[in-house]
């Protein structure tokens, strides 16, 4: 057997392809996590912000090293930098041998074995309907107790601001029987908590002469395989959040009370620029929906600083917003221009980069404040963990999640992972709770 050492970067829907990868491959290709020992290097990559792509340009720098002193080291890129830039990145860096886009690793093998040969090889073609639901993943980087489970690809939204609709296609969803399926079968090996994965989860549906599944069914039925079972999902679209899935969440206590709900910002004239298609309002009447449905339930959220034509009173807004709902977690991020979408071809980038900065430091340190505030509040309370793994931070301690995501680190005693324990916080930082 080969060996195969896959990289990846950018979000869990690239975990879980990178897994497919891993799948597709396994007939000639074992994986390996030393770069030292590999036949075939791949980057599973991201577009999604400027950064992302600059840190794969300088990863191909290294690995350019690495190939020359083994000659027959074979390099491909793969995910949405591929999709973005297509074959002119085989142009551009020569340390690749070959790039494939997100809805083409099925003819790896060929790609694989072309440029093996010396050829110059890529597929890019984006599909309509592939949803590599056939293929059993190999969870070759697994902790035996969470998995993520793809659900649906691509997106339809739009966001003026977001390469994704570009280098991801169109919304498909995967049949709910094959989700299923691997569903249980991760259960019989152990695992005690999946993610159902997609870029707006809200908006999965799958129908034949049967019958018709959409998110809410399809939660329900995932949650019904066994109560040991934790169901998490993400993303949710604010437009999307079905009433019926906070019911069925309500209703089935192994479905986490946590939903991480982008905002992106707090101005009704962002949101629109943004083409989020929801208000200010609307986004806080389901916020308010939610909590009194689940009034437990954690919420995160992302966040832009700087989108094109953004003013302070404008920011002033996101902050403010940022406080009415008392986020438990958010990822921040500055707004950064991707070629070939709305905003970049219609909107002036004209917030100054320090000004830019200056507004993303601040929405940091609030929600470094609000992530604070919700863990004291914490402090006393009793949770049910899910034993994830030894902490990193001393190997006496395990680290485990409750149902609201936030982490928590705990004397081991005679625990094991993978089993539930229950737990009394006793402090907090803003990032972990623990119990002495
Ligand atoms: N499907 C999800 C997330 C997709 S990308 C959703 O709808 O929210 C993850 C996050 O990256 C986005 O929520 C957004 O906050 C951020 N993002 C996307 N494009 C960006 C850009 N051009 N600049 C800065 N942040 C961006
Ligand atoms: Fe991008 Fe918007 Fe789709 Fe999320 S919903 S992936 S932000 S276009
Ligand atoms: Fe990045 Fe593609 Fe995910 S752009 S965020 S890897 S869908």
């Amino acid at each position: 057997m080969k060996k195969l050492h896959i990289e990846t970067y950018g979000c869990q829907m690239n975990i879980a392809d990178s897994e497919v990868v891993a799948s597709i491959l396994s007939f000639s290709y074992e994986t390996t996590a030393s770069l030292q020992e590999a036949d075939l290097v791949l980057l599973n990559t991201c577009s999604v912000r400027e950064n992302a792509e600059l840190r794969i340009r300088r990863r191909l720098k290294e690995l350019a090293s690495l190939k020359k002193k083994n000659k027959k080291l074979v390099i491909g890129l793969l995910g949405c930098m591929a999709e973005r830039i297509k074959e002119q990145l085989l142009a551009e860096e020569k340390t690749l041998d070959f790039i494939a886009g997100p809805d083409a690793y099925r003819t790896l093998p060929k790609l694989i074995e072309e440029a093996e040969s010396g050829r110059v090889a890529f597929n890019v073609h984006l599909s309509e309907q592939e949803t590599y639901d056939d293929i059993e993943p190999v969870r070759y980087d697994s902790n035996g107790v969470t998995a993520f489970i793809s659900i649906m690809r691509g997106c339809n939204n739009f966001c003026s601001y977001c390469v994704v609709p570009y280098t991801r296609g169109r919304e498909r969803s995967r049949n709910p029987k094959s989700i299923r399926e691997e569903t249980l079968r991760l259960f019989e090996k152990g695992v005690r908590e999946v993610t159902l994965l997609g870029q707006n989860v809200n908006s999965y549906f799958w129908a034949n002469h049967e019958m018709n599944t959409d998110f809410a069914d399809l939660t329900e039925s995932i949650a019904q395989i066994s109560p040991l079972l934790r169901v998490r999902f993400a993303t949710s679209h604010p437009k999307d959040i079905s009433d019926k899935l906070l019911f069925v969440m309500a209703k089935n206590p192994n479905v986490c009370h946590y939903i991480h709900l982008p905002v992106q910002s707090g101005s009704n004239t962002m949101l629109k620029k943004m083409n989020r298609v929801y208000t200010r309002e609307y986004y806080l009447k389901r916020i308010k929906k939610i909590k009194e449905i689940l009034p437990n339930c954690a919420i995160s959220t992302d966040i832009i600083a700087g989108f094109c034509g953004e003013t302070a009173l404008d920011h002033q807004e996101t902050l403010s917003l940022m406080k009415e709902v008392g986020f438990e977690y958010a990822f921040m991020f500055k707004y950064s221009v991707r070629e070939g979408t709305k905003a970049a071809a219609d909107f002036i980038d004209d917030v100054p980069e320090t000004v830019k900065l200056k507004r993303l430091e601040e929405i940091i340190a609030l929600q470094q404040h609000l992530s604070l505030e919700s863990n004291k509040k914490d402090v006393g309370k009793t949770f049910t963990v899910l034993v994830e793994g030894i902490s990193k931070r001393s190997n006496q301690h395990f680290f485990g999640r409750t149902p609201q995501n936030k982490v928590c680190i705990f004397p081991k005693r005679n625990y094991k992972i993978g089993e539930y324990v229950t737990v009394i916080i006793t402090r907090c930082t803003a990032g972990t709770l623990v119990s002495d």
